[in-house]
């Protein structure tokens, strides 16, 4: 039997089985098959002065990428590899007019051409494009950068319904405060699969089930991406949503976007809180939570005034869900069609990628 064959129907599927989360071969295949072709997010293009190093997903994926920018303001994305014998080309964040390996000296220029090689002098058929630094995709969505190893849809596909939906919000006023990392004792997927439903905050959230209005709370799905609206309680505090906005006139206390396979963009009257899931090991997930603020004053109030407090519930159940998982007894459940549209999708976008 495929374990990869979701129905799309919900109301007739079965949710993954447990070997996706437990048989170390398909953790191991989820590298290419998921991860190296979707877009990671990489950081802001704030930080990006002339030269900067990144590893995507490090421990994981571990990809070095350079971001390099040249005197016309272009931004380029290149490995980090030196194409002579491998070396790592960047170190640290400088300012340079070229790159230049430490190791023979092999020159490139920012837009990642071959430039010179010391004593290359007699080589056939040398320089070729194999000489220069390959190019790596990378997007852009307002402040934020991303890259793929190999996209399986361009940047712009899966990120067109999030970009459209929350164009109004002023992305300019953001700006970083805090940096926060979680270890999760729990495979990356059943700690994605349980932000995906909003059926849980009755039961694991009460603080925020106080603060949400659990009738109204909607789920949409796109190709590779998916939308939570969280809707407040009269007296929450809620987006001041511009006329034109396709929300407009609804009391949105908290968007909760999802890009395939591992980023979440929650949206507050306060800011937005950026989760990026790094996988460590079938058991094993890094959580970071970027904060970025654009009001103050609103940081205490309304679905995203604790986010600390939540991400602990939010643990304590998905790591006891990684034990539930593992017994003999447990293969797969079902969904519930009206409250884990979110969590189907995932598993069915899952079982696409693992195909
Ligand atoms: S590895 Fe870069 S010049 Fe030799
Ligand atoms: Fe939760």
């Amino acid at each position: 039997m495929n374990i990869f064959d979701i129905n799309p129907n919900i109301s007739r599927a079965h949710t993954l089985s447990s070997k996706f989360y437990t048989d170390e071969r398909y953790f191991h295949q989820s590298k290419e098959k998921i991860f190296a072709r979707s877009w990671q997010f990489i950081g802001t293009t704030e930080e990006i002065g002339n030269l900067k190093p990144f590893t995507i997903l490090e421990d994981f994926l571990d990809e070095p990428i350079l971001f390099s920018k040249d005197s016309t303001d272009n931004l380029h994305c290149l490995t980090n590899v030196c194409t002579h014998r491998g070396n790592i080309l960047v170190e640290n964040d400088c300012l340079q007019d070229g790159i230049r390996c430490r190791y023979h000296g092999r020159r490139f220029a920012l837009d990642g051409k071959f430039l010179s090689m010391p004593e290359f002098a007699d080589v056939k058929d040398f320089p070729s494009k194999k000489d220069d630094l390959t190019k790596i995709p990378f997007g852009v969505w307002q402040k934020f950068l991303f890259a793929s190893i190999n996209p399986s849809a361009t940047f712009e596909i899966f990120t067109a319904e999030m970009r459209h939906r929350i164009a109004w919000f002023d992305f300019d006023k953001l700006s970083l405060v805090s940096a926060r990392g979680y270890e999760v004792k729990a495979h990356w997927a059943l700690y994605c699969e349980n932000y995906l439903e909003g059926f849980h905050i009755p039961f694991v959230h009460q603080a925020l089930n106080e603060t949400i209005d659990f009738g109204s709370y909607t789920t949409e799905t796109f190709r590779f991406s998916s939308l939570q609206t969280g809707i407040s309680k009269t007296d929450e505090d809620a987006f001041d949503l511009p006329e034109g906005a396709p929300d407009f006139g609804k009391n949105i206390a908290a968007y909760y976007f999802f890009m395939f396979p591992n980023l979440m963009f929650n949206f507050y009257p306060w800011g937005l809180s950026v989760n990026i899931v790094k996988p460590v090991n079938s058991e094993q997930t890094k959580v970071s939570f970027l904060t970025f603020i654009c009001d103050e004053t609103r940081r205490t109030k309304g679905a995203g005034a604790d986010l600390h407090k939540v991400e602990l519930e939010d643990e304590a159940i998905v790591e006891n869900v990684q034990k539930g998982v593992k017994s003999r007894f447990y293969e797969s459940g079902r969904y519930s069609p009206k409250r884990e549209q979110g969590t189907h999708h995932f598993h069915r976008l899952i079982a696409e990628f693992m195909d």
